[in-house]
């Protein structure tokens, strides 16, 4: 077990890519707090965790709220006594055109999708300084960070600042022995917001199949286990190489 006996949040774990990283942790012996603002999602997963042979609990929180943060991190420590372990995956999306979204809705997308993995960084991190020992921050992006959308405009605003909080969050967090990084998904499962797969959904990538969830997952669990101890502050691509494709390909 790569894992044995340590301890993660990952938010947004109620579905899809938060959830299937959820139950891979938990397999690798971690003992999982499963946050989401939804709080029969994170019930539902932490409850198929525990008939699994695992340890986990459902926590309710909305990460763009800093003091449903600061309950949450007491909350674990209370539960399990440490954090060794952080995944900010939790994210929402405008499916906005410039032209459309409101003041609000921009607010409200960088408030959950941006702020929101500062603030857990924040107090984690802190917490994981406080105990001692390190531990290990895995941001989840988007292709959506790195190239112009026609709709979703601060969505992928936000996650092209998920890249640079990781690259600064690496080099300010490296002297404590926490090593934060980031995975970048590309359409996989269903889209952000949704929870059903559309098997129509066009495939354009070079695997040639859509992504599922448990190809984020793996590439966290990387990214958190000793298998990565040389790797920080990186951008580690689960795009089936869509990125590296020229348009027209
Ligand atoms: N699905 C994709 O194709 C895809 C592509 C690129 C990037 N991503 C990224 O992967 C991550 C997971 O995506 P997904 O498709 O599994 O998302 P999803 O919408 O299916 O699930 C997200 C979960 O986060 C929870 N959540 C939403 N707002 C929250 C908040 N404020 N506080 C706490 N929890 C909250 C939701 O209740 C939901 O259970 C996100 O960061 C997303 O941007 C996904």
């Amino acid at each position: 077990m790569k894992l044995k006996g340590q301890v993660a949040i990952i938010t947004g774990a109620g579905r899809n890519i938060g959830e299937e990283t959820a139950k891979l942790l938990a397999s690798e012996g971690a003992k999982i707090a499963v946050v989401d603002s939804d709080k029969g999602r994170g019930d539902n997963v932490a409850a198929q965790i525990n008939s699994a042979g695992g340890d986990a609990k459902g926590f309710v929180a909305d990460v763009a709220s800093e003091s449903d943060i600061t309950s949450l991190v007491n909350d674990v420590v209370s539960q399990w006594g440490r954090v060794d372990i952080l995944v900010n995956n939790a994210a929402v999306s405008d499916n906005k055109h410039i032209l459309e979204i409101t003041k609000e809705e921009w607010d409200r997308v960088i408030a959950v999708t941006l702020t929101g993995p500062f603030l857990m960084s924040k107090y984690v991190a802190a917490q994981m300084v406080k105990q001692g020992g390190g531990g290990k921050i895995v941001n989840v992006g988007s292709t959506s960070g790195f190239y112009g959308r026609k709709r979703a405009v601060a969505y992928a605003s936000a996650k092209g600042g998920v890249v640079s909080l990781t690259r600064a969050l690496a080099v300010q967090l490296a002297p404590h022995n926490i090593r934060v990084n980031a995975a970048i998904p590309n359409k996989i499962g269903s889209p952000v917001g949704k929870s059903e797969f559309d098997p129509s959904r066009p495939v354009v990538n070079l695997r040639g199949r859509p992504g599922v969830p448990i190809d984020l997952a793996r590439a966290v669990l990387f990214l958190v286990s000793d298998d990565s101890d040389f790797i920080v502050g990186d951008i580690l691509f689960v795009d089936g190489g869509v990125t590296s494709m020229m348009v027209g390909e």
